[in-house]
This record gives C-alpha cells, sequence and structure tokens, in this order.
C-alpha cells in the first residue's frame, strides 16, 4: 500500500514562485510515490480574505494551479477544504486538547500581535485547524516550505497527545521540507509573501516578468564590481532557474564583476518566462474550460471525505460520544 501525503495553499492571493519552488515542486514529483491529497484551504484564508467574489477567484486559481504544474487528478485528489466539513469538527475536538499557551506561542500570532494587527479567533487557531487538515487523512507525509515547520510541530503533538489521551489514533506526520530550498526571496529580498506583496506569480505574463525583473531590490555596486552571490535577491532568484552549469558561470561572472545587474536581471526574466510558458498555455486552456475544474475538485473532495468519515467514526468511539 502506498504511503499518504497531504498538503494545501491557501487562497489568499496570487500563487507565486515561493510556493512552486518551496511546496508544489514536491507534490509534483512525489504524485507518483504517495496517495496524495492536495486541496485549497480556504477556511484557512477566511480570516484575511472577507470577499466572497475573491474568495472564489482565488481558490480557482489554485486549483488551476495544481493542474497546469501538472499535477493529475487520476492520482490526486484535488479538492476545497470547506468540501470535506469533518475538518471544522476535528478542529473543535482538537481546540479542546490544546492549552492557549501552546497558541500563543505560534509565529503568526505572535507576528500579528507584535505589529498590532487585529486579531481573530480565525488567526489565533489557525494551528489547530491545521492540524486537522493533516490528521483527518491520517497522512503520512506533508510537504511545505521551511515557514510551515512550526505548523507541523504542532500537528505533530496533537497526534501524540490524542494518542496518549485515548489511545493509539492517529499517525505522527512527517514534514517534507526541501533544505536546500529555504525561504524564497521575494522583490524586496524579504521572504516571497502574498502579504508582503513582492511576489513573482506563477501566471503573471511575460511583460509583468520583465517589469518586476527589474524592480529587485539590489545594492548599488557597478557593472565591473564584484558583487555578492550570497546577498543578491536576482542570485538567489536564478538558483531555482538554472542549471549547474549555468549557475557556476554566472557565480564566476558576479565575483570577477563581469555582469551588471541590469543584464543579471534581463537574463532572470528571460529564465522565468522560458519555465512559465507551458504553465500559462495550461492555464489558459483551463480558463476555457472552468466547468472540467469544478468536476475535478467535486470528485476530489468526494474521495477525501470518504477518508475523512473513516477517521472521525473512530475518533468519535474513542471520545466517547459515538
Ligand atoms: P501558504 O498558502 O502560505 O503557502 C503554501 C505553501 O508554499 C510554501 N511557501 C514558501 N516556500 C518557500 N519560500 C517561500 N517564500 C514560500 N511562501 C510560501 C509554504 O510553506 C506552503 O507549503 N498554512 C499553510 C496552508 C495549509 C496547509 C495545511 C499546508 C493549511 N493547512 C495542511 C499543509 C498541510 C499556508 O499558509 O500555506
Amino acid at each position: 500500500m502506498k504511503k499518504r501525503l497531504l498538503s494545501g495553499i491557501k487562497p489568499t492571493g496570487d500563487i507565486h514562485i515561493g510556493n512552486y519552488f518551496g511546496a508544489m515542486r514536491q507534490f509534483l514529483d512525489l504524485q507518483n510515490e504517495y496517495e496524495s491529497f492536495i486541496f485549497i484551504a480556504d477556511y484557512h484564508a477566511l480570516n484575511q480574505i472577507q470577499n466572497p467574489k475573491e474568495m472564489a477567484q482565488y481558490s480557482m486559481d489554485i486549483a488551476k494551479a495544481y493542474l497546469a504544474i501538472g499535477l493529475d487528478p487520476k492520482k490526486v485528489a484535488l479538492f476545497k477544504q470547506s468540501d470535506v466539513p469533518a475538518v471544522t469538527e476535528l478542529a473543535w475536538i482538537f481546540n479542546c486538547l490544546t492549552p492557549m499557551a501552546e497558541l500563543e506561542r505560534a509565529h503568526a500570532y505572535k507576528d500579528a500581535k507584535a505589529k498590532s494587527n487585529p486579531i481573530n479567533m480565525g488567526l489565533f487557531d489557525y494551528p489547530v485547524l491545521m492540524a486537522a487538515d493533516i490528521l483527518l487523512y491520517n497522512s503520512d507525509v506533508v510537504p511545505v516550505g521551511q515557514d510551515q515547520k512550526q505548523h507541523l510541530e504542532m500537528a505533530q503533538d496533537t497526534a501524540k497527545k490524542f494518542n496518549r489521551i485515548f489511545g493509539e489514533t492517529f499517525k505522527v506526520p512527517q514534514e517534507l521540507i526541501l533544505k536546500d530550498v529555504g525561504a524564497i526571496r521575494g522583490l524586496d529580498g524579504r521572504k516571497m509573501s502574498k502579504s508582503y506583496k513582492n511576489t513573482i506569480g506563477l501566471f503573471d505574463d511575460e511583460k509583468t516578468i520583465n517589469k518586476k525583473s527589474m524592480c529587485i531590490t539590489t545594492d548599488c555596486r557597478r557593472a565591473d564590481e564584484p558583487k555578492d552571490i550570497e546577498a543578491c535577491s536576482v542570485f538567489s532568484l536564478h538558483r531555482l532557474f538554472s542549471t549547474e552549469a549555468d549557475i557556476k558561470k554566472l557565480e564566476k561572472q558576479y565575483c570577477e564583476g563581469s555582469i551588471s545587474y541590469k543584464e543579471s536581471k534581463e537574463l532572470l526574466a528571460e529564465k522565468i518566462n522560458k519555465f512559465l510558458n507551458p504553465i500559462r498555455e495550461k492555464k489558459a486552456e483551463l480558463d476555457k474550460n472552468p466547468k472540467l475544474v469544478e468536476k475535478i475538485l467535486k470528485d476530489g473532495a468526494e474521495k477525501a471525505a470518504a477518508e475523512a468519515e473513516k477517521i472521525m467514526k473512530e475518533v468519535k468511539k474513542k471520545i466517547g460520544v459515538a
């Protein structure tokens, strides 16, 4: 029997290459090896996106992105989180086992508090819903980017705690984080993130990519000055789109000062456009056929709901309500 993989992306803005290289590429690489459940985390997005049109649009775009990068709906159950409502039921059960002090240590909550941003219960409880996502399907592995590590640890703790109190029920899932990738940098050098508006979109057109590439923040070294490859966000993005030989050549040019930032950015834009072309084409096809995407999500939700039901039956028995 194949082991099980689960992951998700929240529809809070345009899907970007940070999502792709941190997480989605793993979904793609592992779809043959694992029985995969990959979803659109719309209930997670609700604490930010409170506009129905935007929610529907961003959700649909994530579904199209999953398909456009090459996930095969015959191998992967693709679905919307909200189409399997058992997840909120399990989140409630986990709420009753989770100390508030643990959630007060969560990064997203601490960041929002430090910035005096408004905090709703959805944000505070975010890691519990995420634990429910992961454990509801008895996942073995969860491929994510580095920024999700703490959430994964909380899901692991929740599984262990439930098992300790009520008897062995959940597998303790393993996170899959690509060490060599880390956090992909955005246009301003910070982590690429929908909330920082510093992203390179997976569906950006050629003109936008050319424009965005020229806007990547650099220091002000002249063309003939040696440049620092570690500090340079342009160089860090080149790594994602280059062969080993290409990156070695570029490294040499940076170190000896034989390439300007302008040239490096133009070269990067070329590589990104080449990479995005087939994804854009597939997306354009899917735009013409929204019914197909909806059908794929419906079928995925049916498969996911059937799995969820099995576990919920066991959970309810264990806690004494069934
Ligand atoms: P989200 O929507 O912020 O991001 C989706 C995935 O993309 C990865 N990622 C990055 N990786 C590297 N560099 C970056 N700059 C970068 N930005 C984003 C994220 O690590 C993530 O893997 N809480 C999750 C969604 C979620 C989920 C789950 C994931 C909800 N339930 C259950 C896995 C399992 C989130 O906000 O991802």
